[in-house]
Order: structure tokens, then sequence, then C-alpha cells
């Protein structure tokens, strides 16, 4: 990504977050949350994370996976896994880590992994802005980046 276009991700990101309010009789600002069921129910298609939010170069994602994704890594980077409902699993060449609800992982960077779930599992993923899902790996799977919903 160009540093033109990083910039202007950044000015729109400003606008997401000032925008979140709504302005009361007494011209006071009530602030809204980001509700993590309530932007998952507006997509359903699997492998492909949608941004909720930023903090300062990190983006928290959602995305809905069943099935097997493909094995790859993140040359430059750790990626955080929470399973916000239900079960999965993260494989990597010498093991597994099985998650539930409630729970997170850490895949460290260079670390290669492919995640599954057997039946539909809802995730929020947290990486650096511009990370891609497949790393260097590509394939049909590559989602595009910088989603918000
Ligand atoms: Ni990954």
């Amino acid at each position: 990504m160009s540093p033109a276009n990083v910039a202007a991700a950044k000015a729109s990101l400003s606008i997401r977050l000032l925008d979140r309010h709504t302005t009361m009789s007494d011209g006071s600002r009530r602030y809204l949350p980001i509700n993590l069921r309530e932007k998952l129910e507006r997509f359903h298609d699997h492998w492909s994370p949608r941004v909720i939010a930023q903090m300062n170069d990190y983006q928290f994602k959602l995305a809905r996976i069943q099935g097997e994704f493909v094995w790859h890594s993140h040359a430059d980077t750790d990626e955080v896994f929470i399973v916000v409902d239900g079960e999965m699993a993260i494989e990597f060449r010498d093991g597994c880590v099985e998650l539930k609800t409630g729970e997170l992982f850490v895949v460290p960077k260079g670390v290669e992994h492919k995640p599954r779930a057997h039946s539909e599992c809802r995730i929020m993923l947290v990486e650096p802005y511009g990370v891609v899902n497949t790393g260097g790996q590509g394939g049909a799977l590559t989602a595009p980046n910088d989603v918000w919903v």
C-alpha cells in the first residue's frame, strides 16, 4: 500500500471514529460502542475478515470461518485469534491448538499455520494494518484488505 493510500485510510478512520455518536437534544453526544454480534450479522461469507476498529496501526477484524484455510505465515507480524462464538483449531507443522468461545491464541510471526473449523466459528483477529490473510501464499482464499463493516 502506498504512503498516500495509508494517509487516506487514516483520514477516513478519523471520520469513522467521530461518526460513532448521536447528538442529544441538549447538544451533548452519546458515543456508541461497537457491538461484535451486531457487526457479525452484517456479513455471512467465510474467510473474509471485516475491520471493525483500529487502534494506532492495529486493526480489529471479525471473520466467519468454516472448513480448512491454507497453510501460510506472516513474515513481519504475530497474529491474534480470539474466538467470539464457536470452536476452531489452528494447525502448526508440529502440532495444533484448539480454541473455543472466549479463548485467545497468539500465532508468532513467521510460524506456518492453518486455521480450520468443523462448523462455522466466529472470530476476531488483531493484527497490524495491511496484513494479508493468506500471508505470502496467495490463492483463492486471499481476501481484500481494509474492508470495514
Ligand atoms: Ni494467518
